[in-house]
């Protein structure tokens, strides 16, 4: 490894902005050297303005920076964002106007047509966007982003299926972690004792983004998959990991050892490169008839691999299962580290 690529970060002290820094402070490829948040947070130092909220202590080498306001220039090469999705579109569309790569997570840029909406194991070839944004913004300056953390597992699940025998319509109701909500999130007494039957956009942004990461990208633009999607959502009493049941149709026949055997032989693009952040398998098949759950399976694979589970015919579409995925990991800060980590193995940093 060369060289480590200095970033800030976006959002800094939230929820996913407390994964970035636990994920990037061992790093072999980037350290952090700017962090950023509101202005409740401004003019102190990380170690001040954060109450650290994961597991382990706050790491020491991000405790003395100053927190800055997220606004160009930051002493950085490239910025991970994770603001709340009303300021992330003129900040981000800001910072790449100034020349710098911008790593999103937000939800601000994530239906651009020219905007990849990348998992790297499942799209890599929509990269090929980032040619049409050389037009808009000045010197080194983009935008990639990842996909909603529900969104995420959904898409990566169905990835492989859709490649072997064509995805024509999907159901997903999800089950969906607090942690999901930043922090403080939902007020504690809506939740204990209770299930909360809505998430503000939540199951548009599954409906949208699942066509667009499934795509093909025609060398100029995705061409949205052809497929339905139904999503819905719910808010439920766990801390970390977001489940889905999920049922799907299938263009083509293909028998359950078909379908299983396609999860779990699933393999791509991070793995052959051998990412830092790229699990040895994106999907792992669990076979038991009380799996995946949250406390159990979320940390699989360090938090990047999905657990599919309860696979099984189903009467009415095809094939069901559920997945389960560690939402601020798989779906938001590690999604975010993936990106880029395949944005320097192929050049574009
Ligand atoms: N949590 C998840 O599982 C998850 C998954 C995928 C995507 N996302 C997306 O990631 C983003 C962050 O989510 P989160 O859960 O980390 O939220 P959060 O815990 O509420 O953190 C929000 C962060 O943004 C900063 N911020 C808030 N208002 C700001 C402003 N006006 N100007 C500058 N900075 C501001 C906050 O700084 P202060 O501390 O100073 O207030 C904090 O650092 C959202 O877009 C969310 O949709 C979250």
């Amino acid at each position: 490894m060369s060289r480590k690529y200095r970033v800030g970060i976006l959002g800094a002290t939230g929820m996913v902005g407390q994964r970035f820094i636990q994920l990037l402070v061992d790093h072999p490829q980037f350290e952090v050297s700017a962090v950023a948040a509101s202005d409740r947070s401004q003019g102190k130092n990380y170690g001040e303005a954060c109450t650290w909220r994961l597991s382990g202590k706050m790491p020491a080498l991000v405790r003395a920076l100053p927190i800055q306001a997220p606004a160009p220039p930051l002493d950085c090469e490239l910025v991970f964002s994770s603001l709340p999705g009303e300021i992330a579109r003129e900040t981000e569309a800001s910072f790449a106007a100034a020349g710098y790569p911008v790593i999103s997570n937000s939800s601000a840029f994530r239906m651009d047509e020219d905007v990849p909406l990348l998992i790297p194991e499942v799209n890599h070839a929509h990269l090929g966007l980032l040619e049409g944004q050389k037009t808009k913004y000045s010197g080194r300056g983009f935008i990639v982003t990842n996909p909603n953390c529900s969104t995420i597992m959904l898409a990566l699940a169905l990835a492989p299926l859709h490649a072997a025998f064509g995805v024509e319509a999907t159901i997903a109701t999800t089950l969906q972690a607090l942690s999901g909500a930043g922090y403080p999130g939902v007020a504690s007494l809506d939740i204990l004792d209770n299930v909360l039957p809505y998430i503000s956009g939540e199951e548009e942004k599954i409906e949208t983004e699942t066509t667009k990461i499934l795509g093909h990208f025609n060398n100029s633009r995705i061409e949205l998959a052809p497929m339905a999607v139904s999503a819905q959502c719910h808010r439920v009493n766990v801390a970390d990991g977001h489940m889905a049941a999920v049922r799907v149709k299938l263009a083509r026949k293909a028998t359950l050892d078909d379908v299983r055997e396609s999860l779990r032989s699933f393999r791509s693009l991070p793995q052959e490169l051998g990412l830092h952040s790229a699990p040895a398998a994106p999907i792992v098949v669990r076979d038991e008839q009380d799996r995946p759950q949250p406390k159990l399976d979320r940390d699989a694979g360090n938090g990047m691999t999905i657990t599919v589970g309860r696979l099984n015919s189903d009467s009415v579409l095809d094939y069901r299962f559920v997945v389960l995925s560690h939402n601020t990991i798989r779906g938001a800060a590690g999604a975010a580290i993936l990106n880029a980590e395949l944005l320097i193995a192929l050049g574009h940093l």
